[in-house]
Formats: C-alpha cells, structure tokens, sequence
C-alpha cells in the first residue's frame, strides 16, 4: 500500500505517520505539507527515508496533488489551518487551505479513482450546554462558530457532494480534541505546560468551565487506520474516548504534576464566540468497525505528555516567544 498523507508534518497527522510506519511496516507513506508554521520536519526524524518521503508542497498546487495522487493508492488527508484563535485573528488561509485545498484534493481523487480519508473535526457540530444530556453523533446538524470550524464544515460538505455527485470513494472522521507529542505551544495543554516549565503562570480563558473532550493523539491515529481499511466507503464516523474535563481542571492538574499549586494560573481574556462545550459520542466506530481507545485515563496520558515536553525543550522553544508574543498582543 502506498499513501499520502497531507500535513504529516504537523501534529496530528505526524503522529500519525509514526503510527503507520510501526504498525504497517510494508507501506509506504508520502508527507504532502507545506511547513507552514506549525509544520516541522523534526516531527518526522527517525523514519527510513525509504519508507517515508517528505514533499514540500501546497494541497492546492493542483498538479503536484494530482501527480503524487496518480503515483498512490489513498490520501489521508490532515493538513489544514488548525487553530481557532488564529482564525479570528485573520480567516484568509483557513478559506485557501482548508476549503480550495480540500476541492483541490477531491478533483485528484475523483480524477484517478483513488481512496480518500478525511479528517476533520467535531467542532463543526458547534457547541453543548453543559447540562445537555446528549452528545454529538453522525447525523447532529452542522452549527460551527468560528472562521476555522466553518472552513472545517464547508469542507466535510464539500466531501459528502463529492461522494453523492461524482462517487468519489471517501470517508470522513469527526474527531475531539487531541493531546500528545509535537503539539504546537499555541494550543491549549502545550501552551500551560511551557509556560509553567518556562516559569511563568498558565493563562486560562474566561472562568474556566469550558468542556473539551479529550482524546490521545496515538488513539487518534488507530481510528483512523481502522477506518481507512475497515470503514464503508461514503461514510463518516465519530471519534472519542469519553475524555470530558473542563479547562481549569486541566490546568490544575498541569500545576500539580509539575509540584506547583493548583490555583496559580491567571484568567484572561477570553476568546470571542468561545464553544462551551464538546462531546463526542463514538458508539458507530466502536459497535460497526471494532475500534477502541487505548488511553482511557486522561491523568495518565497527560503525566506522559508533560514528560515529553520537559525532555524535548529543543524542539517546543524555537515557537515559544513568537507565540507568546501574538498572544500578548491580544490580551490572551
Ligand atoms: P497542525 O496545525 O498541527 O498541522 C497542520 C499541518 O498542515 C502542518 O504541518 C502544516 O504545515 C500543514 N499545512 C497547512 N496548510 C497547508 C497547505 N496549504 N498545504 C499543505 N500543508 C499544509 O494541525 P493538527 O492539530 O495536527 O490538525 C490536523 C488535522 O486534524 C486538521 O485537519 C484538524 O482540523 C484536525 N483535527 C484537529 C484536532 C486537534 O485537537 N488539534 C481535533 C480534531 C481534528
Ligand atoms: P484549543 O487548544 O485552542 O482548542 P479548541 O479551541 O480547538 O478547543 O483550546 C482548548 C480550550 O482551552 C478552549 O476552550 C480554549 C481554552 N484555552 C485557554 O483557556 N487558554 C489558552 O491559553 C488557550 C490556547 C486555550
């Protein structure tokens, strides 16, 4: 089997292809990414460059995706603009990226009658009231809030006409929110545990109570190989590992595994439109295709995650002042 993996330079889809190449050992993966600031080739040391090859390239150079997709038998397809506050900030590259580098990829595929595997978000449902006994499912309504949620749904959209119009044979996954390695220091749990390593007091939005349902990132990854063999073709599944916390407990939680108080965070501003709540029920995944997450104690898989970012300094202090800087400017 031979993929391509579009944004395996960043976070998720990264880990992803480390994934990969230790369980499928006979594959071999392409990385489509254009190393945008939160693409980093040191994410992929270590791999046999025969087994992996590293494309520098944009997912809406039509020609390059339509020649590495000719030359491949799937697309799995990560690489988007991916943080919500960066999307209120400037929208622009969300729309290029996420929705033209979306339809880009499904001309290739439609073009060569290849698998596509895209991966997306549950942020397009919107958001829970806290009290709201239900979760989001395969068929909850589109109602996303932000310029990045909105290009994530258009594109998941832009998916589902191509399989209904054309026949494209994809699937989509709908996943919570990820922890692990090579999370960039701008999202939530890099950002508090390089602030407390670098001395500094974990800044909290608004009151704190905010609910994200919290997966790893490796569990992740094992979904998404099980849809990509196993799932039916025009089909979209949910992932999640029942991971709900709400943010100041994470971040007191952060605090004392790091031997410092639980209560020395500040509050800042908080971010505009802020979902309140997500929650993903993944009972299709688990009953139809026989997934199930392997990290299912959130402290334990948080505890592994601090100790990566202690051990690799090297790789998180490059984006740290930069980031802190943006978010300085705007009294986050
Ligand atoms: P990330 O920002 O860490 O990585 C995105 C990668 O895509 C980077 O390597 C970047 O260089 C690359 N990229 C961006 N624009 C590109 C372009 N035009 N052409 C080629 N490459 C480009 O993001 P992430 O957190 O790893 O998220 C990956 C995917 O997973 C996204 O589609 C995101 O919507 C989805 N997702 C993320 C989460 C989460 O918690 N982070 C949860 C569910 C779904
Ligand atoms: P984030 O990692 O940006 O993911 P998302 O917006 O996709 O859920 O943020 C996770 C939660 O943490 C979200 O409720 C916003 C909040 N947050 C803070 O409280 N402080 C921070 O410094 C950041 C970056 C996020």
């Amino acid at each position: 089997m031979k993929i391509i993996v579009t944004g395996g330079a960043g976070f998720i889809g990264s880990n992803f292809v480390h994934y990969v190449y230790r369980e499928r050992p006979d594959w071999h993966i392409t990385v489509l990414d254009a190393l945008t600031y939160a693409g980093n080739k040191a994410n992929l040391d270590g791999l046999d460059p025969s087994r992996v090859t590293l494309v520098e390239g944009n997912i809406m150079d039509a020609d390059l995706v339509n020649n590495l997709v000719s030359e491949n038998d799937a697309i799995v397809h990560y690489a988007a603009e991916s943080h919500n506050d960066n999307s209120l900030d400037n929208p622009r590259p969300f729309v290029d990226t996420n929705i033209i580098g979306t339809y880009t990829i499904l001309e290739a595929v439609r073009k060569f009658g290849k698998r596509l595997h895209h991966i997306s978000t549950d942020e397009v449902y919107g958001d829970l009231e806290l009290d709201d006994p239900h979760k989001f499912t395969e068929t909850t309504a589109y109602n996303p809030s932000s310029p990045y949620s909105s290009t994530k749904a258009g594109s998941d959209l832009l998916v589902r006409a191509w399989i209904r119009s054309f026949g494209v044979k994809a699937t989509i996954s709908n996943c919570s929110n990820n922890y692990g390695p090579y999370q960039h220091v701008e999202k939530f749990i890099p950002r508090q545990i390089t602030e407390v390593l670098e001395g500094r007091r974990p800044k909290l939005y608004g009151e704190g109570k905010n609910v994200r349902d919290w997966v790893h990132t490796e569990d992740h990854s094992s979904a998404v190989l099980t849809i990509l063999e196993k799932g039916v073709e025009g089909e979209t599944y949910l992932i999640g590992a029942d991971g709900e916390k709400d943010n100041k407990s994470v971040v007191e939680l952060i605090l004392t595994t790091l031997g410092k108080e639980a209560d020395a965070y500040d509050h800042v501003t908080d971010r505009p439109g802020h979902d309140m709540r997500y929650a993903i029920d993944s009972t299709k995944l688990r009953t139809q295709l026989g997934w199930e997450p392997k990290y299912t104690d959130f402290e334990t898989g948080l505890k592994d995650t601090i100790e990566w970012y202690k051990q690799n300094p090297d790789w998180w202090k490059p984006q740290k002042a930069e980031t802190e800087a943006k978010y300085k400017a705007q009294a986050q």
